[in-house]
């Protein structure tokens, strides 16, 4: 079985389906009536063929019904011919000759099957063809010398990601109307002819083949192609091509959205006239042999997100004119000859969440503007350089960075406690520089960290006890500088092959391996831990008296570039203050259009207030007051946001206590308005608005809400339990960065602990919602951290299979949970959210970047198979069974991680909804 077949499968025939339908309308040729039992006899001598249909697509084609009415058949209305064929399945077996009976056929579309031998010749014979389609199959052979001739009506012609070889055919330049040739991942070979009378095509995808002969002219169809005007996507990586790039690049359709030429042997300079494509989002340029200086006009192209030329020659400096470039997600120049300082102007980059500068000649300071980037979120690498100076002291910025690699450089000065606050981070190298002193004690709280290199270094002091607690840690390399005393002995310094301390000067303890000399003095560990015993509670009781307040002023204090990008509503709750009158207005007297959702508790409505010369767009939640409990939620809800901030949760703006004008009581809470609605919007679109959020996305999703728990169970003083997660009350913002909002029920732990300790009897009343409470509140247990983490467990099910809970095939012992559990791993395709495989603009990120994919470490596949464990996990009927939010934050972002890592190209759909 294969996942990532079915996907391009699905997502051809949708992507057919909507050609089709778009095209249909333009068919008027009154075709001739032949015999309609020559197309019948024809699919039933497909079916014959297939030897394998495991989802029993075919049992449909039998003679109950019309051959029209077959799966994945369609006819022409009027005369009842089979026009296309798109399948939905996993067919494997031949493709037989009959098929070519089907004279009126206009489109195949057979992707993602398991189709193996040669395409009949016959096939090229079906003249009307108009789509020809075969990605993701096991097809061998070559296409035919004569194929645009006997196609001559082509506009798509997609045999990506199959076994072709030879060349491909010089008379492809007669399929005039051709709008998408995809034939990478293949191996074909040769020169590539002329595309010049191709004047509408589009996309051109060549890559992951033998094409070229490492020759001068390989690139001379490039030139090819100026006359096509709307040509969005050129690929040819990973070739053989030879040669330098064009001038004529310079002149290829600004259309041009994406330009793939790396892995080839490419030199020569950037020809300068690529400053003209400046709808370019995508440029890919690495591991090739290009040499020069990057030109400052590449700070034209200002649409570009993903930018990468690492492995060649480029010297000189990097242009300050980078700064231009604001929407780079990802920027990676390593493994070059650039030298200079790194331009602080690549502080204006505040979408970049990766950044990679490492193996060049780079000298000077690493610019505070730099480390001030906190969307970085991948990885910064700036290791093998000639950097110089102290580290700036502003790390504190880049939360959500998994990876940070400064080794081999020369830095100085010590490490600086802000590093503690990179609490996402999983990889902390920083080998073979000047850096000197202790470890600062802040970094006790990175406990995501799995590898933590200090080696080669002149730092000093004693090794931290801490880092016998970090759970993930693999591998701690402390050589070669001056630590003394005595090393832990639990934890990671438990498994000598995981540590490395030579070249230490006085070290003493540890496990015997390490053969250290004994320690003389032992510090009695019994009086610390009986002291630290008596202060918690004091300490606790005091927070329970000031309010219970979340006392995190490292995230207070911090705005990420994507906070500044809302509403500058921090401030604005500070200076708001708003009567019953100005929601009033904001909402046009709360009126009906603008009511957005309604509950027991209340009702919300989008609005606009208007203060100063600004208009806000918020979201106002009026509490219906004669509910019982609603003042109670209010005041919960009042609490729990006001005391807390992280970006993965909903901002309030303000709150109004007032009376209306009745004179009765009045409360509301105002909040950002998230454009985006909720994820239960988008995992059960309705017809009038239908959405998809792709992989990544829902992955993205995960971990923002994932973040959300974790800091709001374990980040905050006095825990906060949510107690009423689900999809309705996770928000998206116009980035779809997910907020988790509605605070109605939430509870600070020791409050919720010590009315039940007062009051055992009493059931704590928290019911949570149908289908994502924890079962456990149902039998009156005390409210708890794992109960969210349950709701989550549901959460991320459902967002995966896009399966509700309380969906009604859920029944008896079948949960979501069970149905999830049941089927993994291998049956992953029959839980996963069919919508999940349908990729936005018909799967450009599959095929050859889907063939890219498979042949990485970690597959779409693995990452859907690792996230939904971990929903099986967190929704275990017992609670000792679940995770805790903080390992789940950890090891979803590490999935994130390296599915970013691993499908290239991928920034583009991040950014795009
Ligand atoms: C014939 O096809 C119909 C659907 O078109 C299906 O319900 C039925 O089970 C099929 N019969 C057989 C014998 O497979
Ligand atoms: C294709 O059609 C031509 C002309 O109709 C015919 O001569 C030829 O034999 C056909 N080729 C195949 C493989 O059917
Ligand atoms: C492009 O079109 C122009 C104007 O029609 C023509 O002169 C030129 O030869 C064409 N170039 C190519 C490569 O098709
Ligand atoms: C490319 O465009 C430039 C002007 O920008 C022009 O001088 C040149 O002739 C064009 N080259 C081709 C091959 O069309
Ligand atoms: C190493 O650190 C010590 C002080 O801790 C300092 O005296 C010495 O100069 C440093 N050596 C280097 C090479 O920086
Ligand atoms: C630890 O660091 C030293 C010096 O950088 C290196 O030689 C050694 O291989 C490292 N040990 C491990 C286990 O990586
Ligand atoms: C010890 O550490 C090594 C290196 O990280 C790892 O491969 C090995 O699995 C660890 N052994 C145990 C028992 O944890």
């Amino acid at each position: 079985m294969d996942f990532v077949h079915m996907m391009s499968s699905i997502i051809v025939s949708i992507c057919f389906f909507i050609f089709y339908c778009f095209s249909f309308s333009l068919q008027s040729t009154d075709y001739m009536l032949k015999s309609n039992e020559t197309d019948q006899l024809a699919l039933l001598q497909f079916k014959a063929k297939v030897t394998h249909d495991p989802l029993e697509v075919l049992s449909s084609w039998n003679y109950s019904r019309h051959f029209c009415q077959w799966k994945g058949v369609t006819c022409s209305p009027r005369h009842q011919r089979v026009t296309a064929l798109p399948t939905v399945n996993q067919f494997v077996g031949q493709i037989p000759e009959t098929l070519s009976e089907l004279k009126m056929m206009r489109y195949i579309s057979f992707g993602g099957n398991k189709l193996s031998g040669e395409i009949p010749f016959s096939i090229y014979n079906l003249s009307s063809l108009n789509c020809f389609s075969f990605l993701y199959n096991q097809l061998q052979g070559s296409l035919p010398s004569d194929l645009g001739f006997t196609l001559p009506n082509l506009e798509v012609l997609n045999v990506a990601d199959n076994q072709f070889v030879g060349p491909i055919p010089a008379s492809i330049s007669n399929t005039s109307n051709l709008m998408k040739l995809a034939i990478g991942g293949n191996g074909f070979s040769g020169k590539v002819p002329s595309l010049e009378n191709l004047h509408k095509l589009q996309r051109v995808r060549l890559s992951l083949n033998h094409l070229g002969n490492g020759e001068k002219d390989d690139l001379e169809f490039v030139n090819s192609l100026v006359n096509a005007s709307g040509l969005e996507l050129l690929e040819i990586s990973s070739n053989n091509f030879g040669g330098m790039l064009p001038e004529a690049v310079g002149n290829l359709s600004t259309q041009l959205k994406i330009l793939e030429v790396d892995n080839n042997q490419l030199f020569g300079n950037i020809p300068s006239g690529l400053r003209n494509l400046v709808n370019l989002e995508l440029l890919y340029l690495e591991d090739n042999q290009f040499t020069g200086r990057i030109p400052g006009s590449i700070g034209d192209l200002q649409k570009l997100q993903t930018f990468r030329l690492e492995g060649n020659k480029f010297w000189g400096e990097i242009p300050s004119s980078i700064g231009n470039l604001t929407l780079l997600i990802t920027l990676n120049f390593a493994e070059n000859m650039l030298e200079g300082s790194i331009p602080s102007s690549l502080g204006k980059c505040q979408n970049l969440i990766l950044l990679d500068l490492s193996n060049n000649n780079l000298t000077g300071t690493i610019p505070t503007e730099v480390i001030g980037l906190s969307s970085l979120s991948i990885y910064l690498d700036l290791s093998q350089n000639q950097l110089t100076g102290p580290l700036p002291s502003n790390f504190g910025i880049l939360k959500n960075l998994g990876a940070i690699d400064i080794s081999e450089n020369k830095l100085s000065g010590q490490i600086p406690s802000s590093i503690g606050s990179c609490i996402r981070l999983e990889q902390l190298v920083m080998k073979g520089n000047f850096l000197q002193e202790n470890i600062p004690s802040s970094l006790s709280s990175l406990r995501g960290i799995e590898n933590l290199d200090l080696s080669r270094n002149n730092l000093s002091g004693r090794i931290p006890k801490y880092l016998e607690n970090f759970p993930f840690l693999q591998n701690l390399n402390l050589s070669f500088n001056h630590f003394e005393g005595e090393v832990p002995i639990k934890g990671v310094f438990s498994n000598s092959s995981a540590i490395s301390l030579d070249g230490n000067d006085n070290l003493c303890g540890g496990i015997s391996e390490l053969h250290l000399s004994t320690c003389s003095i032992k510090e009695s560990k019994q009086s610390r831990s009986r002291s630290l015993k008596l202060i918690i509670p004091i300490v606790t009781g005091i927070l329970l008296v000031t309010g219970m307040s979340c006392l995190i002023i490292t995230s207070w204090g911090s705005k990420s570039k994507r906070e500044l990008a809302t509403p500058p509503s921090a401030s604005l709750a500070s200076v708001l203050r708003v009567s019953y009158e100005n929601l009033f207005k904001a909402t046009d007297g709360f009126s009906l259009e603008n009511l957005i959702a309604a509950g027991s508790f209340g009702s919300v409505y989008k609005g606009v207030l208007n203060h100063d010369d600004h208009e806000t767009l918020v979201a106002v939640k009026v509490l219906n007051l004669q509910h019982r409990g609603a003042s109670k939620s209010f005041m919960a809800e009042c609490q729990a946001l006001r005391s807390i901030r992280h970006r993965n949760l909903v901002k309030i703006i303000t709150s109004c206590a007032s009376v209306d004008f009745q004179g009765n009581d009045f409360e509301a809470l105002v909040y950002e308005f998230m454009v985006n609605g909720s994820l239960e919007e988008w995992l059960h679109p309705n017809r009038e608005a239908p959405r998809n959020l792709n992989l990544l996305q829902r992955l993205n999703i995960a971990v923002d809400v994932a973040s959300a728990l974790d800091y709001l169970h374990h980040y905050c003083e006095t825990p906060i339990v949510h107690c009423d997660l689900k999809p309705s009350n996770v928000l998206l913002d116009s980035e779809l960065i997910a907020h988790v909002g509605d605070f109605g029920l939430a509870k600070f732990l020791p409050e919720a602990t010590n009315n039940l300790s007062s009051n055992q009897s009493s059931s704590v009343g928290v019911k949570g919602t149908v289908g994502y409470a924890a079962p456990e509140y149902g039998m009156g247990s005390e409210v708890s951290t794992s109960g969210d983490v349950y709701s989550f467990g549901i959460l991320l099910l459902e967002t995966f299979t896009g399966k509700r809970p309380t969906n009604e095939m859920f029944t008896g012992n079948l949960t979501l949970h069970n149905f999830v559990k049941g089927a993994l791993p291998e049956r992953l395709a029959e839980i996963v959210d069919p919508a999940l495989l349908v990729e936005r603009e018909e799967g450009e990120t599959s095929e050859a970047n889907a063939h890219k994919q498979f042949t990485r470490s970690f597959s779409v596949k693995e990452c859907l198979v690792s996230v939904l464990e971990i929903g099986v996990t967190c929704s275990s009927e017992l609670p000792r069974e679940r995770m805790s939010m903080e390992e789940v934050a950890a090891q979803l972002l590490s999935f994130r991680n390296k599915l970013v890592k691993n499908v290239r190209g991928q920034p583009a759909t991040y950014v795009t909804a």
